[in-house]
């Protein structure tokens, strides 16, 4: 199977998850959608009934006719007069895949961005799937990936666990330098969805093990493990995560602002007690580490049953601030890996939350209603000494 088919595969069997869901996420305003309609515009072999059973309204992106039915090249779209000259703060580098500026494949304009610079390197990528796995490696800091929207501009690879060294290493893209940023671009792996019970199919989308990295309106598609927010200073906003267990992992300090996070969980059956997935695992393994995840303002929804994090280490700290959950979310809300001795140690925390999933009255007991004071320390940039850094990173 090609990856363009494998990459198919998998946004059909989404899709078969969301259309089979109680909790209905309408397909036709999915990112989702998008993200089709740029896969199969990308993919001749896709039977016709597929598409119109899927995408009623999809229209070709490549096969547009000019006005007088000749059709033009397919860079005539391309933005004129791009890239801009250098201004004296940043440099731009471009990647078309359709090969209408320098680079087609984002890993060569990385390889092309210079070691040490005082300038941060802005590499703009057009619209298109790009399937490479991509790795910024530690010496190329100030990086900024700018996407043309997360629904119509993504990055793509398969690799999981098994077929990488293990899941750190599976990511499609992997981030070990600082300061890195993305704006409006989409992070996905798309290896096969694993069966429960399957060992080594977890598939990490991206990996951002750098400091000081921003996000703004990006997507991160997959699974089981989807973001790894392994370390440094992170922070989100406006972003659409989805995936099934342990979807956002790691030891990172991070702050999510307004972002969706959805669960692609199977649907449990009505009355079901069971546990299929978890939004967060997170892994402060030290009383001394500063490390977090802070949610606020964000969405939860989506399909299964899920926790809202489970404690991958003992000092594992998540709070949800002003989050909207839908009702995927188990009574007891969140779990200690099966390890009371963690009980004392985590810090599991909700303020100001709303929806259905939101109801704490059955909450475990080691999960703490926040007062205002302890929210305050999770509710802005300052959690991030975003104030440092991250307005000079994003501009
Ligand atoms: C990724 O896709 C390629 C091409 O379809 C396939 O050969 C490979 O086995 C896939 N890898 C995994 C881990 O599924
Ligand atoms: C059709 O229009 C394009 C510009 O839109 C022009 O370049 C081309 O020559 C036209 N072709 C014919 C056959 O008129
Ligand atoms: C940018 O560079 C130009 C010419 O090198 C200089 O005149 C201008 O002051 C610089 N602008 C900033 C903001 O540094
Ligand atoms: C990109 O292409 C332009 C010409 O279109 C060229 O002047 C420039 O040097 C190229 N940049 C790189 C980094 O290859
Ligand atoms: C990254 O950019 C900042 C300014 O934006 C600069 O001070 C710093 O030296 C750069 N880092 C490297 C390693 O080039
Ligand atoms: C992302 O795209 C939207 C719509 O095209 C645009 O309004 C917004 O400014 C972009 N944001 C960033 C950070 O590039
Ligand atoms: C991963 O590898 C193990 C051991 O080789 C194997 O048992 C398992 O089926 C593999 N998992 C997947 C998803 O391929
Ligand atoms: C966590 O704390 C340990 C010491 O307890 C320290 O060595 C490590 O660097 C810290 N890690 C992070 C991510 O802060
Ligand atoms: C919660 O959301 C409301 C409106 O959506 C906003 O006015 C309020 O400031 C938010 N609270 C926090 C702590 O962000
Ligand atoms: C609590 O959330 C509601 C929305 O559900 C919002 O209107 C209100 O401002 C929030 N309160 C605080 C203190 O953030
Ligand atoms: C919260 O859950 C409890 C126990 O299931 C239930 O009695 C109560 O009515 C719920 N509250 C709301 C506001 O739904
Ligand atoms: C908030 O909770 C903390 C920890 O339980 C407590 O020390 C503090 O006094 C509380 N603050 C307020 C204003 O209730």
């Amino acid at each position: 199977m090609s990856l363009k088919t494998t990459c198919l595969t998998y946004f059909v069997a989404i899709f078969a998850v969301l259309l089979a869901s109680r909790h209905v996420i309408d397909p036709n305003s999915s990112p989702l959608k998008h993200i089709v309609d740029l896969s199969l515009a990308t993919t001749s072999s896709v039977p016709s009934n597929i598409i119109s059973y899927l995408i009623p309204n999809h229209i070709g992106r490549h096969h547009k006719k000019k006005d007088n039915g000749t059709i033009g090249s397919i860079c005539d779209d391309f933005p004129r007069g791009f890239p801009p000259p250098d201004p004296n703060t940043t440099s731009y580098l471009c990647v078309d895949r359709n090969g209408c500026c320098n680079f087609t494949l984002v890993q060569a304009a990385v390889d092309a961005a210079p070691a040490v610079s005082q300038k941060r390197t802005i590499i703009w990528i057009n619209n298109g799937l790009y399937y490479e796995k991509i790795l910024i490696p530690k010496n190329k800091p100030n990086i900024t990936f700018q996407g043309q929207g997360y629904e119509s501009t993504a990055i793509a690879w398969n690799d999981t666990a098994n077929s990488s060294h293990g899941t750190f290493y599976s990511g499609s893209v992997q981030v070990y330098a600082d300061n890195f940023v993305a704006k409006n671009i989409s992070f996905m792996n798309v290896a096969p969805i694993p069966n429960p019970g399957d060992f080594g199919a977890q598939a990490v989308a991206i990996r951002i093990s750098g400091d000081q990295a921003a996000f703004l309106g990006c997507g991160f598609f997959g699974a089981q493990d989807t973001l790894h927010d392994d370390r440094g200073r992170h922070y989100f906003k406006d972003c659409y995560v989805q995936g099934s267990i342990d979807f956002i992992f790691g030891n990172g300090r991070s702050l999510y602002e307004n972002c969706q996070l959805i669960s692609m969980a199977n649907p449990v059956p009505p009355g079901s007690r069971n546990v299929n997935g978890a939004v967060t695992a997170h892994g402060r393994a030290s009383k001394d580490n500063n490390t977090g995840f802070a949610f606020v303002n964000c969405f939860i929804g989506g399909t299964g049953r899920v926790w809202l994090g489970r404690a991958w280490r003992p000092f594992s700290r998540v709070v949800f601030v002003n989050t909207t959950m839908a009702d995927i979310i188990a009574p007891e809300g969140w779990n200690d890996f099966n390890d009371p001795t963690r009980d004392q140690t985590i810090f599991f925390g909700e303020y100001n939350c709303s929806g259905a999933g939101a109801n704490m009255t059955m909450r475990a007991p080691f999960v703490q209603k926040l007062n205002d004071t302890q929210a305050s320390t999770f509710r802005n940039v300052s959690f991030i000494d975003g104030g440092d850094w991250l307005q000079h990173n994003i501009n």
